[in-house]
């Protein structure tokens, strides 16, 4: 029988065995981008957002984890990925207007968690990937002076979530797709690559495409208070127009969040 010492030192190995093969992944990934130059694999961090290797990184930087235990989401919110069955990768990049950021990591996204299960997914605007209203990943970004921290989760391996977020959270492993998380990445890495130099026509087509929220009774939270409606037109880098019991409004992109959709929180 095995003792726990020799558990943990097979299980130290095997860390070290697969940072190593991320970090050899990565490096080859980088070299076929035109952006990324460098990537930061770290064991388990808190949050990529905040690791001390994206604090000082330059612009063309990425750095992940392979566990990461306190993630953090849009609005204050946590993001659950504490058992290595997710994908969270924090890009540095030169800070860019943010509405093309917030559609350029959604499309992203997308096709990454597209080419992994061989279909096309839905993006609820502004940034999150979802298919049958369930979350697949979201995008967190930040900005540190001239800087800006582009974080994404994917759920690749989950094969159930706790309450509450089992009604609203999905993987690309309860999609049928038994992916290696760092394929994943590197798909990631290689479809963010692109879609940074896209120009703005190509995205919001490529978005429009998979907009999940127009025609959907949605619930938004606005400076004026809530807003409830059924949205007639998502223009990803503006705002939404959507229809209430007063009439069509314009909801701007820089104020507004989704709070309900598709009869659910949208967290
Ligand atoms: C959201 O949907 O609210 C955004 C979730 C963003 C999660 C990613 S995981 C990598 C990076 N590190 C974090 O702590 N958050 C982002």
């Amino acid at each position: 029988m095995m003792t726990h010492d020799a558990s943990n030192t097979d299980h130290a190995v095997s860390a070290q065995t697969e940072l190593a093969r991320w970090q050899q992944g990565l490096a080859a990934t980088c070299a076929r981008t035109t952006l990324f130059r460098e990537a930061f694999v770290l064991a388990e961090v808190a949050s990529t957002q905040d690791a001390l290797e994206t604090r000082s990184a330059r612009p063309g930087t990425f750095v992940t984890t392979l566990r990461q235990t306190q993630g953090r989401g849009r609005f204050g919110r946590s993001w659950e990925d504490t058992a290595e069955t997710g994908v969270a990768v924090t890009f540095v990049i030169d800070a860019q207007p943010s509405e093309r950021l917030v559609l350029a990591s959604a499309v992203a996204a997308a096709e990454a968690c597209e080419r992994s299960l061989g279909r096309r997914v839905g993006i609820k605007w502004p940034n999150d990937v979802v298919v049958d209203g369930r979350k697949l990943s979201g995008v967190l970004i930040e900005r540190r002076d001239e800087r800006a921290l582009v974080g994404i989760g994917i759920n690749v391996r989950q094969v159930s979530f706790p309450e509450p977020l089992s009604k609203r959270a999905i993987s690309l492993a309860m999609l049928g797709a038994r992916v290696d998380r760092l394929d994943v990445l590197a798909t990631l890495v290689e479809t963010l690559d692109r879609a940074l130099v896209a120009s703005d026509e190509t995205l919001v087509a490529a978005f429009l495409e998979r907009d999940a929220l127009q025609g959907q009774r949605a619930l938004f939270a606005t400076p004026a208070g809530p807003v409830e409606g059924e949205v007639r037109a998502v223009d990803p880098m503006r705002g939404l127009v959507v229809r209430t019991d007063a009439g069509e409004l314009f909801l701007p992109a820089g104020s507004t969040s989704v709070a309900e959709w598709a009869g659910r929180s949208a967290k």
